[in-house]
Formats: structure tokens, sequence, C-alpha cells
């Protein structure tokens, strides 16, 4: 039996975190960091955010296309991507764009942010006509929407049994090889409700790669301040125990069933990235303090965790 979780005003302020996260993508992209056609379908208006804050950006929307193409590249498109706590997120008109429209596409989220974005995409024929099946329809049902190959549903993720029905309902595959994506959505999980869901997901798919952004190293100063930050807005993060040092991360993922992982912090990956990248990046605005952003990309990690073999090599520098 599933725990029943009740709704908090905490739960509030967690969903709210996905209006700030696409409202500081919508800021970078308009400063030509990089290139979504979509994303201001799902934010109308945005304040311009600090440069240290549209580099972190960048940097993490990089990163996570990075290790999809890999992924792609592994498998082409007869996969499945999981997009756990998805947000507003764009990625699926992204990739069909780029030809890369994969087998199917789930995303998962609270009931209320899938209602708004399917809301969102009925509204709007750009988003509409990508997800459309043959006959140019989508199918809502019991608020989640469905077309053929792609299924937007509202389920909390802190209950594996809602999450396994809400999968089965979305077409998933056990034998397909699965994305999973985890872009800063964990970390609001308590870590006992966290590890199910990843045990979970690693016991099912065999040939699986989970990708999660979140923060690390909060045991110092600079830490606490963000976590006091998050607190003043009644955000806390439940899994806040888990984020320390990138390596740990890692090995939490050794200890739920994955057979590979890798994690690193934020300033690595940006160092990993190709140089003429990093020189057109650092030319769109003036950092006049380069301590913030080092500090903000020592405090954000990525982790990789994989199982199967056509998976095993994917890395920073792959
Ligand atoms: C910071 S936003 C990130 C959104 C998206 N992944 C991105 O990076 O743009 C965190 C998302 O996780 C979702 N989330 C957090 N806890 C959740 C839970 N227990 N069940 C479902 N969704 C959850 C929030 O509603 C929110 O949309």
């Amino acid at each position: 039996m599933d725990n029943i979780i009740s709704w908090t005003a905490e739960d509030e302020a967690i969903i709210a975190t996905n209006t700030d996260a696409t409202e500081c993508k919508r800021c970078a992209v308009e400063l030509g960091y990089w290139k979504d056609d979509y994303i201001s379908y799902f934010v109308k208006h945005v304040d311009r955010k600090a440069p240290e804050i549209n580099r972190g950006y960048y940097a993490r929307v990089r990163a996570m296309e990075m290790f999809i193409h890999q992924f792609l590249e592994r498998c082409d498109t007869k996969c499945q991507i999981i997009n756990l706590g998805c947000g507003f997120d764009t990625l699926y008109w992204r990739l069909r764009d780029t030809t890369q429209a994969v087998g199917n596409f789930i995303e998962l989220d609270f009931p209320s942010v899938t209602a708004k974005k399917g809301h969102i995409i009925k509204r709007n024929k750009q988003l509409l006509e990508k997800i459309c099946n043959e006959d140019g329809e989508v199918v809502i049902r019991e608020g989640d929407l469905h077309s053929d190959g792609y299924h937007l549903l509202g389920c909390d993720l802190r209950c594996l049994g809602e999450v396994r029905r809400k999968l089965a309902v979305g077409g998933v595959s056990d034998t397909a090889p699965t994305l999973v994506l985890a872009e800063c959505v964990l970390v609001y999980l308590r870590p006992d409700a966290a590890a199910a869901l990843l045990r979970h997901l690693a016991a099912t798919f065999q040939r699986c790669a989970l990708i999660v952004y979140e923060q690390c190293n909060l045991g110092d100063k600079f830490g606490e301040v963000m976590l006091r930050n998050l607190n003043a807005r009644g955000c806390a993060l439940a899994g806040e125990r888990l984020c320390r040092e990138p390596s740990a991360q890692a090995e939490r993922m050794l200890t739920l069933g994955f057979d590979k992982a890798r994690a690193w912090d934020m300033e690595t990956v940006w160092r990993a990235l190709p140089e003429d990248d990093r020189a057109r990046v650092e030319s769109l605005e003036m950092l006049d303090e380069r301590e913030l952003l080092l500090q903000l990309n020592t405090h954000y990690a990525l982790t990789v965790a994989t199982r199967g073999d056509v998976f095993a090599d994917m890395d920073l520098n792959a």
C-alpha cells in the first residue's frame, strides 16, 4: 500500500520552483545563451537575471543535452525517456526539431503542474502539432494528456505505487532502453522516497541511464545560505542531507542498483565544455565577479548512473 501524502503549503513552494526555472531559462534564451523556440509559450514575462545565473543555467541545460545525446547515440530512437518533475521543460519539442524523436516520452509532475502544461500545449499550435497523433488529436484522460509517443502525467513522485500506475498508463516498456531525467527534482523528495523511486527504476530497466542535476556540497557556508534562502520561501529541501560532495552522489546510485555512476560538480562540467562554446557564452555578458559563478558551480552537480554495458562509457569527455 502506498503512503498517502497530504498536500502542504511546502508543496506549493516546491511547485513554484518550476516557475523560477522556466523564467531563468527564458531569460537566458532571450540573451542568446542557447536556442529554444518553445520556452516562451510557458512563461510570458521575465525580468533580467544576473549573469552568473544565466551562465549557470547554460551549463545545466548544455550538460543535460550533452548526456541526452550520448544516450541517444548509443540506442538510436527506439528508446524511451522518462522526465521526472518535468515542470515546463521543452526537451520533447527540441528533440523533435533535431529529428531525434524517441519512441516514447513520458513526463511526470504534480497534477497541478501537468494540468497547466497540458493547457498551454493545447492552446498553442506550435506545441500541439508536434505531439498530435496521425488524426491530429491528443487525448485527455483523467487530467492526463496522451498522444502517440508523448504522455504528460500528473502524480506525486513520493508515492511509488502512483508512479508505477502512471508509467503503465503512459505505455512504459520494461525492455526498451530508458533514459530517466531528474533535473532539480529528487532533492525535494525525502531520502527514503527518492531511494524507493530510484531503486524501482534501476530494477525495472535493465538498459538505462539516469541523469540527475541538483545541489551538492551544502554543508559549507555558501550551502547554508542557499538553504536559508530556500527555507525563507517556505521551500525546504527534504533531500538536503544527501547533497554532499559529488562522489557521494555517485556512490548512492550504486547502492540503489545502478552498475556504474559518475558525478561532477558544475565547475568541472563547465571546464569540460568545448573552449569555443565557453568563449561564445562568456562574450554574451560581462561577469564582474567570477567568484560568484564559481560558488554557484561548486554547489550544483551532475550525476550520471547507468545499467547495461551499452551505456557504461557515457562520460564527461566521451
Ligand atoms: C525546480 S523544478 C524543475 C523543473 C524541470 N525539471 C526543469 O529543470 O526545468 C522542480 C519540479 O519538480 C516537481 N516536483 C517536486 N516534487 C515533486 C513530487 N513529489 N511529485 C511530482 N513532482 C514534483 C515540481 O513540481 C517542479 O515542477
